[in-house]
């Protein structure tokens, strides 16, 4: 049993030199795929992901419209040589999993009423895994929706908190994902803090959930300034005037 992977040193540093409570390096650019109503690619870490929204269009099949709002589908893909294994291409039971929460999450900060009938089409490609790659998707998705122009509450964002050695951490890396105790991926609005996805893999007692989550949420509203600035970058014309 070899469970002597020490992933946390003696000066409470991680394996790849980051404090406990921070986040691995994110970069966001946004509008890259000029076939897309809106687009973003975004680097979370070693995670590579690149997303694409279509729509909203009318929802086809037609047995599959809403006559009341649009539907959300989000698609989460692994590209084959996103993985050390070579992934088997097309839809498996984890990304059916992540679709579909994703697709739930979203809903909850997209403005449906004002698209019956149609649906909204959000691509997640994933071209480089290192954990944590719902959240990457879920964050590029919501920076991806507001570049196509539709109605937003809010630019949903999302990250992960966990347990490693016994410690809660922020932002699970790899090797602490395969070896850590716990991973707790959620996704908020960032402008009230309601939670749009909570997940959890492992064992927390309740008082190292309360502590994962509230570094979560910390972490969410990092990710969330590197959104807007990102969208700022893309759409900010002229520069501000003091
Ligand atoms: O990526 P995320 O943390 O959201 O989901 P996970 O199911 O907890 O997967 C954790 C990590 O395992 C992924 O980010 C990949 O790096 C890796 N993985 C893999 O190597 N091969 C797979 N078929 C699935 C995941």
């Amino acid at each position: 049993m070899e469970s002597d992977i020490k992933l946390i040193d003696d000066n409470g540093k991680r394996l790849d030199g980051r404090a406990p409570d921070e986040l691995r390096k994110i970069k966001i650019e946004v509008g890259v795929l000029h076939r897309a109503e809106g687009s973003c690619y975004l680097e979370w870490g070693g995670n590579k992901v690149m997303v694409a929204v279509y729509g909203p269009k009318e929802a086809l099949p037609r047995h599959t419209q809403n006559p009341l709002r649009a539907i959300v589908n989000a698609r989460y893909n692994m590209a084959a040589f996103s993985v050390d294994d070579r992934k088997r291409p097309g839809p498996d039971r984890r990304s059916r999993e992540i679709s579909k929460v994703i697709s739930e999450a979203l809903e909850k900060v997209i403005l449906l009423e004002k698209f019956p009938r149609a649906s909204i089409d959000v691509n997640i490609e994933v071209l480089n895994a290192e954990a944590g790659t719902r959240c990457a998707g879920l964050t590029a998705a919501g920076v991806a929706l507001a570049d196509a122009g539709i109605p937003l509450k809010d630019i949903p964002v999302s990250c992960a908190a966990g347990k490693i050695d016994g410690h809660v951490v922020l932002d699970l890396g790899k090797e602490e994902d395969n070896f850590g105790d716990a991973d707790l991926p959620i996704a908020i609005s960032p402008r009230t803090n309601e939670i749009l996805l909570l997940q959890m893999d492992g064992h927390l007692t309740v008082e190292e959930f309360d502590k994962a989550l509230e570094m979560a949420i910390n972490g969410c509203h990092i990710a969330s300034d590197i959104q807007k600035k990102a969208i700022m970058d893309k759409y900010q014309s002229a520069p501000e005037v003091k």
